[in-house]
């Protein structure tokens, strides 16, 4: 097999997608320097591994808010993906069942909250961004409850709608207009072409007018779709509506981890957005450890934001998160492969992280723990 790694995966990713499209899917905001720091400091991050310890049997699974996962992995919010690969969405929550794993569908996907739980037999998780549009944000939590979902993960972080050099240079960023230069680009790119084009019609499914297509959809979100002032009197009222598991996705401060438990989060996903919102923010594994600390397990701790391999996994385990979750790292399978390919890069993912624990002498995630982990700095 040619792909090996999630690094492979994104190669492929690469030559198959329109460019701008890769871009988007890729880049971060400004820099990019949050982007690249969430990989870096996972890098950085040492493992100090004990020997001898009989790892015959090594066993990833976990349960997270009742539901057993075949390993702590979580295929987190995306959106477009039906624009990455014909039927992206559903081929994505598809893929986690049949790796024993779940997924959360984002509110800007482009197949709806029920198409998606008709997919597979367990309901997903479904991401919720408050919107300008009264309302809009009820009619998506009645959506999912009467879908099933099993959680709700409402993302905190993307209030101002971020700079992305890539976006902007492609004249991508909601302008719904496609320069001629990508329109060149996008013509050679026949297998996408043939995917996603000839494919249904793109509409976006829980976006305000999701029934009307895509280039309208982008051209209406140019002042961004999002609403500006979501509080935590939103928080409340979210609360209120959602008696499910209810996440809170984008925290970076043990304060607002804190303030969450106060507000009766279930789940806090620690992240930056995959370094898509404020740049030079810091890494999401940097940011962990507080967290966890502060949470003292009173709620679900997760983080996401530049994994790219099962040691990341490992490391994010062994600093005290309950699982990951991750972008990218399964949207560029989708992008080069469709189903196979989100797939694929899970089971990549599960093998790095079996291995890795066998390493450090652990028969089971609930085993890692922060000893196992070095700062990379010299002590003498
Ligand atoms: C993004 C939004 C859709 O990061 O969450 O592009």
């Amino acid at each position: 097999m040619d792909q090996i790694n999630l690094r492979d995966m994104q190669a492929l990713a690469k030559k198959r997608l329109p460019r701008l499209l890769y871009d988007y899917l890729d880049g971060g905001t400004h820099d990019e320097l949050t982007l690249n720091g969430n990989i870096g400091d996972f890098e950085r991050l040492k493992f100090i591994p004990p020997v001898l310890a009989d790892v015959s049997q090594v066993d990833l699974s976990t349960t997270i808010f009742g539901e057993r996962l075949s390993m702590p992995l979580i295929l987190g919010p995306v959106g477009s993906l039906g624009v990455l690969s014909r039927r992206g969405d559903i081929a994505t929550a598809r893929a986690a069942e049949a790796c024993g794993i779940t997924s959360c569908l984002s509110t800007t996907a482009v197949a709806s909250v029920e198409e998606v739980c008709a997919a597979r037999k367990e309901p997903i998780w479904f991401q919720l961004y408050v919107m300008k549009e009264p309302g809009h944000h009820d009619q998506l939590i009645q959506r999912a409850k009467a879908a099933r979902c099993k959680a709700l993960v409402f993302t905190v972080d993307s209030a101002v709608s971020a700079q992305r050099d890539r976006d902007l240079r492609h004249g991508y960023s909601y302008t719904g207009k496609v320069r001629p230069s990508n329109l060149l680009d996008m013509l050679t790119r026949v297998a996408w072409i043939r995917d996603v084009l000839f494919g249904p019609r793109l509409s976006f499914g829980s976006m305000p007018g999701g029934k009307s297509n895509y280039k309208r959809i982008m051209a209406k979100a140019g002042g961004g779709l999002i609403a500006k002032d979501v509080t935590w009197d939103t928080f409340r009222e979210i609360r209120a509506k959602w008696d499910g598991p209810l996440v809170i996705k984008g925290v970076m401060t043990p304060q607002d981890a804190l303030k969450a438990l106060g507000y009766g989060a279930d789940g806090i996903v620690v992240s930056n957005h995959g370094g898509r919102q404020l740049d030079s923010a810091i890494s999401s594994i940097m940011a962990l450890g507080p967290i966890v600390d502060a949470v003292n397990d009173r709620a679900v701790v997760m983080m996401d934001g530049g994994i790219r391999r099962g040691q990341h996994v490992v490391k994010a385990l062994a600093m005290g998160a309950k699982a990951c979750l991750i972008g990218r790292g399964y949207a560029y399978g989708l992008a080069a492969r469709g189903q196979a390919g989100v797939e694929q890069s899970i089971e990549m993912l599960r093998k790095e992280m079996a291995m890795t624990m066998g390493m450090l002498g652990c028969r089971e995630v609930g085993e890692l723990r922060r000893e196992l982990l070095h700062d990379g700095q010299w002590t003498f």
